[in-house]
């Protein structure tokens, strides 16, 4: 069915295919039901129960506006997000380009969200539901670096009475200034800063939410060693491996790896395996990892965890496989 309506998909921009497949998973969630066969085999981390160890990568429903789809389409857990203190419309279109030859996907979007306190409304209404939801935090691209502990401090305190876990991105490559914050000094900033407001929320609220830190695939060994390092000592639970990479490996084509932005897909694979291994190298056995970068297929999901996943994201695959990935990829790598 996915393989018969990609080429009429493929003809629209790919942001309008991207807004109509996610609006219309929010208004006719049922209808997802048709592609899903979804796999049961429940993994505990963090003290969460995930249904499956595949999961939607951050990005693809910034705004948190269709989880019952999500969770229709197989999913075992949803990351929503980025979202950023104020609403703002990102970078100036076109800013998704896909590269068929590759399946690759260049984007710029630049954080183009409604802001966090709509996006926490529609989770707080969600949550009855059962479908797990991380909320993927970052900064407004108007905020001066100096400020950005604020921006990320906002962020956590709206979301932590709603999501299920908090990912501090620090990885996009398409707000200027960001990826600046994986320096050891103001990372050790930044995550001293959270630690001390979950603290104070984690004893006013009495609940504990489980934290990770997105990183990037561009880093050095010694930057993924001392970043993950700094994470630890603040008491961050786990990490995701990995964001988009500026880097345009060979077999992208011309017109496309010119564009500007954050490349996904298989040619981001081999360097977000890099950063996990080197990362699950770092920490040990018992870190809670989600590798995501790239997984296309049920050998490339088994591959991931051997690697040292104990979790795995989408998001390029589910564009040029479609739906049924999910399930296929989620059986691959089940337990049970
Ligand atoms: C992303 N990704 C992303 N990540 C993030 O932490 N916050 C975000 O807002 C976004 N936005 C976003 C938009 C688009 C169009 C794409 C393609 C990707 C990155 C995403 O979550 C994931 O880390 C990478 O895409 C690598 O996984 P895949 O796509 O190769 O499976």
């Amino acid at each position: 069915m996915f393989r018969a309506a990609r080429p009429f998909i493929f003809r629209l921009d790919a942001e309008r295919a991207h807004w109509l497949t996610v609006h219309a998973l929010a208004n006719a969630p049922w209808a997802a039901g048709w592609a899903a066969d979804p796999v049961d085999d429940p993994v505990t981390l963090m003290g969460l129960r995930f249904r499956n160890r595949v999961g939607l990568a951050a990005g693809m429903d910034k705004d948190g506006i269709a989880l019952e789809g999500w969770q229709r389409l197989g999913f075992g857990f949803a990351e929503i997000g980025t979202v950023t203190p104020r609403a703002q419309p990102g970078n100036p279109k076109p800013r998704i380009f896909r590269d068929v030859g590759s399946e690759a996907i260049i984007n710029r979007l630049g954080f183009n969200n409604g802001g966090v306190d709509a996006c926490v409304q529609r989770v707080a209404r969600h949550r009855a539901k059962g479908m797990l939801v991380g909320i993927n935090i970052g900064r407004n691209k108007d905020t001066s670096p100096e400020q950005a502990v604020d921006d990320y401090r906002y962020g956590f305190e709206a979301v932590y009475p709603v999501a299920d876990y908090i990912t501090i991105n620090i990885s996009s490559p398409n707000t200027p200034g960001l990826r600046d914050l994986q320096a050891e000094a103001a990372l050790d900033g930044l995550l001293g800063a959270l630690a001390d407001t979950r603290a104070r929320l984690a004893d006013a609220k009495s609940v504990h939410r489980p934290v990770l830190l997105k990183i990037a695939p561009d880093l050095d060994d010694a930057g993924i060693r001392s970043a993950a390092a700094i994470a630890l000592k603040h008491g961050i639970d786990g990490f995701i491996a990995t964001n988009t990479t500026i880097a345009r490996p060979p077999g992208l084509s011309a017109k496309v790896s010119g564009e500007a932005g954050g490349l996904s897909g298989p040619p981001l694979a081999e360097k977000a395996r890099h950063v996990l291994r080197t990362l699950r190298a770092e920490c040990g056995t018992s870190v809670p990892l989600i590798g995501v970068g790239g997984i296309d297929s049920p050998e490339a999901a088994k591959a991931r965890i051997a690697d040292g996943a104990d979790l795995l994201q989408l998001y390029t695959g589910l564009v040029y496989h479609g739906p049924g990935l999910v399930s296929r990829l989620a059986r691959a790598v089940s337990t049970s």
